[in-house]
């Protein structure tokens, strides 16, 4: 399909829903159209993309010389795995002759109707208005002879992410810079864009079952007196609420799961989100942040225009050949998921919690907020910047300029690319040894 097809499909689609969607390119103009409730915001890695702060620009005198872009798929639909548990929830609910509340009346005409694991329109819409977000951020890092190197892990959304977002880039040049998603790297195979490969990892499911007792069983109770019978429990309560994002983000219109639940609780289910990321592939699982380093030896030989040099999940034939791993461009783009971008963030040493998160008591103070890390169509851009001869290292998540205190950071987020480069001994150093415990 063209990509004037592609975005009068999106135009299509979009103007037949009840949502006044734009596509735009102004950052919030998306999610803004949709006029999400206030509490998407706490919809965890479910909530659709919004900047977590304001992008800054850099401080006078200073140049971009180049930037690392990662960036997790856009919005989708449940897996379906998660579609299943939903649906058993919903049928549950739907077995009730009679609700004692009100509220529940909607589920007597609901039909469940998502589709699985794939991009919706917004997710693809997302990752197009980043593409052009980028190139009007960085359109001095581009020339004929130097196009934006777009990689992607081999999975249909994460492509189709990857896809839109070129497109978007080309779109915002005015088709004078077109990028090519340049290469899919097997998810069966050394991956440094997916969490597949560190096969004795844990998982977080300790620490979510704790939350899920504490935060859960009264809206479970209250769901049941609402329908008596139903017999629901703590995990179909956890899942009807993830229908809420869910729906939304497939059909651009507020779904009538959202308004079950009080603030209160989306912040339980928030919190829910932040255990899962921390203790799946982040610091407080062992076997999490190994998982990033070998992306993270790949950001460094780009910013270093070194050969890579790593033993952990690259592949070593691919980063050793200039046609699959060039260091000779100004824009890289790489397109992954969530549990991989929370092990890149933790090897780096951004988001570095004073304690481990408390399975049973938020720190209502903490940073960790998977809202803020990894929602839909998460990135995180690695920008390398000269200052008056000098070379610095600037990264924002989500646009947030992110405080760098591991390698001296100033005040604007700066640290000199030496810096920098000594900071990251974990992934020079290949984990420590970490990686080794992944498969004894
Ligand atoms: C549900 O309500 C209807 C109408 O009020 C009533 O006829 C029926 O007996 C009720 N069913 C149950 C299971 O309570
Ligand atoms: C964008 O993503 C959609 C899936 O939502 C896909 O069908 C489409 O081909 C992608 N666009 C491009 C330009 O690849
Ligand atoms: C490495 O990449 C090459 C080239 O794509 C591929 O043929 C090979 O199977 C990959 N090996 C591993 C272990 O990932
Ligand atoms: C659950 O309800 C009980 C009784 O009203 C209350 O004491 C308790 O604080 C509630 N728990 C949560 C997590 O809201
Ligand atoms: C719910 O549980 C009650 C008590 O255990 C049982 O009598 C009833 O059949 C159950 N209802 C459903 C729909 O499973
Ligand atoms: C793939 O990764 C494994 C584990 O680090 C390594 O032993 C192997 O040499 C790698 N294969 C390639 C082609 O890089
Ligand atoms: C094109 O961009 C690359 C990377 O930023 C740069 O090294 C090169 O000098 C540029 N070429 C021209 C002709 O401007």
């Amino acid at each position: 399909m063209s990509l004037l097809a592609f975005l009068l499909t999106v135009q299509l689609v979009l103007s037949s829903k009840a949502a006044s969607f734009q596509l735009g390119r102004q950052a919030s103009v998306v999610t803004d159209g949709l006029d999400l409730p206030a509490n998407s915001k706490l919809w965890a890695q479910y909530s659709p993309w919004y900047p977590a702060q304001e992008y800054a620009a850099l401080p006078d005198g200073c140049a971009l010389k180049q930037v690392n872009i990662i960036q997790r798929h856009g919005a989708r639909f449940p897996t379906s795995g998660a579609s299943k548990r939903i649906q058993s929830a919903v049928a549950k609910l739907q077995g009730v002759d009679n609700y004692t509340d009100p509220a529940l009346d909607f589920l007597k005409t609901f039909q469940y109707d998502l589709g699985t694991d794939d991009l919706v329109a917004l997710g693809a819409a997302q990752s197009n208005e980043a593409g052009a977000t980028s190139f009007e951020r960085y359109s001095a890092l581009v020339n004929e002879s130097s196009l934006p190197f777009v990689r992607a892990s081999g999975s249909t959304r994460v492509e189709d992410s990857a896809r839109n977002w070129t497109a978007g880039f080309g779109e915002a040049s005015g088709n004078v810079y077109v990028p090519k998603l340049s290469l899919i790297i097997d998810e069966s195979l050394n991956d440094t864009l997916d969490d597949s490969m560190c096969t004795n990892a844990g998982n977080s499911d300790a620490q979510t079952d704790q939350w899920l007792s504490v935060f859960a069983p009264n809206i479970t109770s209250r769901l049941n007196a609402a329908a008596p019978g139903a017999n629901l429990t703590d995990t179909d309560t956890y899942n009807l609420m993830s229908l809420c994002p869910f729906e939304t983000v497939a059909k651009e219109q507020v779904s009538e799961f959202c308004g079950l639940f009080s603030d209160e609780e989306w912040s339980g289910f928030q919190y829910m989100g932040d255990l899962d990321k921390y203790y799946g592939t982040g610091y407080g699982q062992e076997l999490g942040p190994v998982q990033g380093v070998g992306y993270i030896n790949e950001l460094l030989a780009r910013l270093t225009g070194e050969p890579v040099q790593d033993q952990t999940q690259t592949n070593r034939t691919l980063d050793s050949d200039p046609a699959t791993f060039p260091l000779n461009r100004g824009i890289y783009a790489d397109f992954s998921h969530d549990n991989e971008m929370i092990p890149i963030y933790s090897a780096m040493g951004l988001f570095k919690q004073a304690a481990p998160l408390d399975p049973t008591d938020p720190d209502p103070s903490r940073t960790w907020l998977a809202t803020h890390l990894v929602p839909f169509s998460a990135r995180m851009a690695v920008e390398k910047v000269g200052c008056e001869g000098k070379e610095y290292v600037r990264v924002l998540v989500n646009d947030a300029v992110q405080p760098l205190e591991f390698c001296g950071g100033d005040e604007n987020g700066l640290c000199e690319l030496g810096a920098f480069v000594e900071s990251q001994a974990y992934a020079r150093n290949n984990g420590d040894g970490d990686w080794e415990k992944c498969f004894d």
